[in-house]
């Protein structure tokens, strides 16, 4: 018998080290300053209808906030890192988000016209066009900064990256460039802002780089850093169909510029799930409740994920969640993909939800087999709750404990099974 441990599976990053990125930062250099918008001016007003400025200025908003966002939350993460090349590099980007949100300030206020041509006024302006799941997404980004300064253990940091360099650049950013740089370069229109893109887009493409080379170096075999990337790709995986929403979910504001939500949607999807695998964990791996369903394709996710948003399972809560059946089918799907793989149930369970204001339905756990369906079933514990405040529960709106002290939650049945709700459902 061998003692000796199988060699780990060669990963893309073993090839990339962090003195390298620093060189490419160096060799990268570009200035936001030297970027002429005379021409997108004009292009703004002569090339775009007032449809297609509308559609655009949503988008870009989404940038112009993005990227002063990320330049002010970096600082932490340079104190948290563990290693010397990596704060250098660190430092390398939190510059690059400087000068990205100095490129986008000038744009905005020298060829759209928003702003007084500070930051400050152009950011109020555009404030209002960004959408909830942006500012979940980026309220988190504060937070987990703050977070980050009174906790840098490697798992917090691995928690931190996957936020920020997997999630707001990989899985939300890349896509969207590539939108803008495809469609500007097709209609060969706006030369500054085209110019200004591409070298953002490099930049954005070494970022990531050194977000997936950290976590491939921290997270892998080492099971409170990989529970803490699982943990915060399930937070955010609620907000990431909301990211994209224009008013009325009006696809045009895609499909003008030759996009729509499942392109978009597919390419988001299959750039997280490429760095996760690059990183050394494949997302099916991850540890805990599935963060995506993994049996689906990467388009039929995003367009799950659209449907969830656009029938107010998740997102704001401000209105009542659709109740028609193929709205609970697909929620009831969502629900039974939720079971955690360690359930603990050694015999075939089944839950059921008694709601008040919306026909019932349940889950059947037995071993790896879980279904769910329409109708109480062979309940061991019967929930009886309306289900709005379900929904609520489960996009982490509202909270199980206090609806049952409320009463607006009653369990029946194995309350010992009630008991085990958090640990079946992660
Ligand atoms: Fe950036
Ligand atoms: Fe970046």
């Amino acid at each position: 018998m061998s003692t000796t441990q199988a060699p780990r599976a060669k990963r893309p990053t073993d090839n990339l080290s962090y003195t390298d990125l620093y060189r490419r930062w160096e060799k990268g250099n570009w200035s936001a300053m030297d970027l002429d918008f005379t021409q997108d001016a004009i292009d703004w007003q002569e090339k775009f209808t007032p449809f297609e400025r509308e559609a655009a200025l949503f988008n870009y908003a989404l940038f112009f906030w993005g990227e002063d966002a990320v330049a002010d939350n970096l600082s932490p993460y340079i104190d948290a890192a563990p290693l010397e090349e990596q704060k250098y590099f660190l430092t390398t980007q939190q510059v690059d988000e400087a000068r990205h949100a100095v490129f986008f300030k000038r744009f905005m206020h020298e060829a759209l016209g928003i702003g007084q041509g500070d930051a400050r006024s152009g950011l109020q302006e555009i404030r209002p066009l960004l959408s909830w799941g942006f500012n979940q997404i980026f309220d988190r980004l504060d937070r987990m900064a703050d977070e980050l300064r009174a906790d840098r253990s490697i798992p917090n940091l691995c928690r931190a990256v996957t936020l920020y360099h997997l999630i707001i650049e990989a899985t939300m950013a890349q896509p969207g460039q590539h939108m803008i740089t495809t469609y500007l370069a097709d209609r060969d229109v706006m030369p500054g802002f085209r110019t200004g893109m591409e070298f953002v887009s490099a930049d954005e493409l070494r970022h990531i780089a050194f977000g997936v080379k950290l976590l491939a170096d921290l997270a892998p075999g080492n099971p409170e850093a990989e529970a803490a990337v699982a943990d915060m790709l399930r937070e955010v995986s609620r907000w990431l169909g909301h990211v994209f929403a224009p008013p009325n979910w009006d696809e045009r504001y895609l499909t003008t510029f030759g996009w729509s939500f499942d392109k978009i949607g597919e390419e988001s999807i299959s750039s997280l799930e490429t760095k996760l695998r690059s990183a050394g964990m494949p997302i099916e791996s991850l540890p805990g409740p599935p963060v995506m369903p993994y049996d689906l394709s990467p388009v039929e996710r995003s367009r799950l994920g659209l449907a969830m948003a656009q029938s107010n399972i998740f997102g704001p809560g401000r209105v009542p969640p659709k109740s028609d059946p193929e709205t609970m089918r697909i929620f009831f799907d969502m629900v039974k993909r939720g079971v955690n793989h360690d359930h603990g149930l050694d015999q075939p369970t089944t839950i059921a939800w008694d709601f008040t204001d919306a026909p019932s339905w349940h889950l059947r756990i037995a071993g790896d087999d879980v279904t769910a369906a329409e109708g109480l079933g062979d309940a061991d514990l019967r929930l009886r709750v309306s289900y709005r405040d379900w929904v609520d529960v489960v996009a982490n709106r509202a909270d199980a404990r206090k609806l049952l002290l409320t009463r607006r939650l009653r369990p029946k049945g194995s309350l010992r099974l009630f008991a085990r709700m958090p640990k079946i459902f992660g």
